[in-house]
């Protein structure tokens, strides 16, 4: 073992837990995974690992202790449960030693004869269905194993679980777990009708399942194409001795249970089991992430119990993730809608985790030149959380002798405006922002999809009113007339209505949607929101400075910079005056503002960690008492509202400058004092 200074690990340890808490965020609650599931366990190993051999850096908030998305916000529109038994995770393994050593752990307890259940790990999202008298009475998300969310009504629309069971010996009440997953045909046919709707499509089918089961609407959720499989029994006094018993009684009870699984006598049959099927999965049409290896006796199940997250009697075997080998055919340069330069490389099509892969991202000319990458070159491309697949690697001993180095353009590919590079971000961009034509039409085609203004027009028909002069900048869009458009190649009386309409009705797209239509760099959806209700108005948002911007919660240095600099261009600040002349929305209409008392008016609040209601509620409880919630600790802070799990870094900052620590009871406190 390497040795490791303590003041080192100390130091590692903090980082660790970090940079896990944000992937945790970027996985949870963004869904949009930044690194490969394979990148994540390895961090969690080696913090893991730190924590065990200096545990007097231990603390009970450490990522390491938590299950699943204790950081997910409870989704808006759902109800909280609380499980009946936890919903805990599983232990991982990534080699046969540590195959053997789970084995070793479990025969020492075991003392008698075992044998294993091996099973395919479905990379979907976790949920639990309770049924009561042979009838489905409540569907519950893993959320953050202690309460999850009741998605009981779109549960109903997946057509592989059975509303009534049939059958014998169906138990008076017991829960079942399994997998909600989007098999790849129905992934990709909703992820093709997202881009064609400019939406953004779902990195992976894991992210597609779970985001469709948290859809406001059960209807759409029908459409989705959902699969379940289901895996773990549960309840009081079950009639089984094996789990592959009662997994088969569930099958004959109607649920759908995977007929992959096995039951194998000893390690080398369960490592047999996971060599045939890491190379098999490629077969299955849908994504699998690894092999979970359970003890079957339901009594050695018992003995063995678990740990706080995970139980003893199991284990997964995680897959690396899978590669594929092909050429590259050529490499363009996009330009994207805030001119950022990105090199994509054209690939013989090739096969890889269920779908085709065509094209894969470079980033930018770092990233190029750290791969060494050539046209010609034979690649490794790899699926990690994202959509857009990586090339990991050349295979530099297959490359020919005179493949020439790419040349990164010095000008833009579409309006030949020379390139800059921001001195801190490894990115190229056109500066010429009201120029370029696809900087110019993927600005109207953000401004209109659906998140944003949703107005009916598609890439198609920005591109066409663009071409015939039409639209320039975004408020020309509101000064379209019917005899412009009529016409028109495709376009009839009834469309041109249509969009008119759509047009006229975007007037009323609320202010936070709107802010983020006007696609400022890095202010996202969520952002946008943040900033609308934070500062109630466009005038009041383009007046701040740096320092209030930075004192809002969630925002960084990044947002803030960005924003400044858009409210300084004079070409942004008209494009605003206009769109307000033509009736769009820039302020928070004004019955959003709930007022209640003035008992906080003026007082600066950082919230940190978790309360009896959600964290949304709690803000804004705040504002309707006047408070104003900020994102970090300082000298102007009246007080740190501290929850459950609350920051620990917060707390000593606060204990540091003397700010006020308070509880929910307090605040509560504090507000109905002033209401009698
Ligand atoms: S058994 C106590 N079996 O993997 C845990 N889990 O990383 C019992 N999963 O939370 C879980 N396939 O969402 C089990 N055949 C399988 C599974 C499986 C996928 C998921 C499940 C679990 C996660 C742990």
């Amino acid at each position: 073992m390497a040795k490791i200074s303590k003041s080192f690990a100390k130091e590692r340890i903090a980082q660790l837990r970090r940079e896990i808490e944000e992937h945790n965020h970027s996985y949870y609650v963004l869904a949009t995974p930044v690194i490969s599931d394979f990148e994540y366990d390895m961090l969690m190993l080696e913090l893991q690992g730190l924590e065990a051999r200096f545990p007097e850096f231990a603390s009970h908030d450490s990522p390491s202790l938590k299950v699943g998305s204790d950081l997910a916000d409870p989704s808006e529109g759902f109800t909280q449960v609380e499980h009946r038994y936890p919903m805990l995770s599983l232990s991982n393994s990534y080699n046969e030693g540590e195959l053997y050593d789970f084995h070793q752990r479990v025969a020492n307890v075991a003392g008698e004869p075992f044998t294993y259940s091996c099973e395919l790990k479905f990379d979907g999202t976790a949920i639990c269905l309770i049924y009561k008298e042979g009838k489905l009475v409540q569907a519950i998300t893993r959320g953050d194993g202690i309460k999850g969310d009741d998605v009981s009504r779109n549960i109903v629309s997946i057509e592989s679980i059975p509303h009534i069971l049939q059958g014998d010996n169906i138990p008076e009440e017991f829960e079942i777990r399994g997998e909600i997953f989007m098999p790849y045909e129905a992934f990709e046919r909703l992820n093709e009708e997202r881009t064609a709707a400019g939406e953004a499509p779902f990195a992976n089918p894991r992210n597609a399942a779970s985001g469709s089961l948290k859809l406001l609407n059960p209807s759409l959720v029908k459409e989705r194409g959902l699969d379940c499989i289901l895996y773990h029994l549960l309840g009081e006094d079950l009639p089984f001795s094996t789990h592959s018993e009662a997994i088969k009684a569930a099958a004959s009870w109607g649920f759908h249970i995977s007929e992959k699984s096995i039951e194998a006598k000893d390690m080398e049959e369960v490592i047999g089991y996971v060599k045939e099927w890491e190379e098999r999965r490629k077969e299955l049409p849908y994504a699998t992430d690894g092999i979970v290896i359970k003890v079957n006796q339901l009594d050695i199940q018992r003995q063995l119990g678990y740990t706080a997250k995970s139980p003893r009697w199991a284990t997964a075997f995680k897959f690396k993730p899978e590669q594929a080998l092909t050429e590259v055919l050529s490499i363009d340069y996009q330009v994207g809608r805030t001119g950022a330069i990105t090199p994509v490389a054209n690939l013989e099509p090739v096969p890889l985790s269920g779908t085709t892969v065509r094209r894969a991202s470079l980033h930018n000319l770092d990233q190029m030149e750290l791969l060494d990458i050539r046209v010609g070159d034979l690649v490794y491309v790899e699926k990690g959380g994202e959509i857009i697949p990586k090339i990991t690697g050349v295979e530099f001993s297959k490359r020919h002798a005179d493949l020439p180095k790419p040349i990164f353009p010095t000008n833009c590919p579409d309006c030949g405006t020379p390139l800059e590079r921001d001195p801190d971000q490894a990115r190229h961009y056109c500066p010429n922002r009201d120029g370029c034509p696809t900087q110019i039409k993927g600005r109207f085609i953000h401004f209109v999809s659906r998140k944003a203004m949703d107005i009916l027009a598609g890439e198609a028909t920005i591109s066409l009113f663009y071409d015939k002069g039409l639209i320039h900048t975004l408020p020309d869009l509101y000064r379209l007339k019917a005899e412009d458009i009529l016409g028109l190649e495709g376009w009839q009386q009834k469309s041109v209505d249509n969009l008119l309409t759509s047009i006229e009705q975007s007037k009323q797209v609320p202010f936070e949607r709107v802010l983020y239509a006007l696609g400022i760099r890095h202010i996202g959806e969520a952002t946008a929101r943040v900033a609308a209700s934070t500062f109630g108005s466009i005038d009041r948002l383009a007046a701040a400075s740096k320092e209030d911007l930075l004192q809002v919660d969630d925002f960084g240095e990044i947002m803030a910079e960005s924003l400044i600099s858009y409210f300084a261009d004079e070409a942004n600040r008209l494009t605003i005056e206009e769109l307000r002349s033509f009736g769009l929305q820039f302020a928070l209409a004004k019955e959003e503002k709930v007022v209640l008392s003035d008992r906080l008016k003026g007082a600066t609040i950082v919230v940190s960690g978790n309360f009896s209601i959600s964290r949304e509620e709690i803000k804004a409880l705040i504002a309707a008492h006047g408070g104003k919630c900020v994102s970090s600790v300082s000298g102007k802070t009246a007080y740190l509202l501290s929850g459950e799990k609350s920051g620990p870094e917060k707390l000593r900052r606060a204990e540091k400058l003397g700010t006020k620590v308070i509880t929910e009871e307090d605040l509560l406190k504090m507000i109905e004092e002033e209401v009698s």
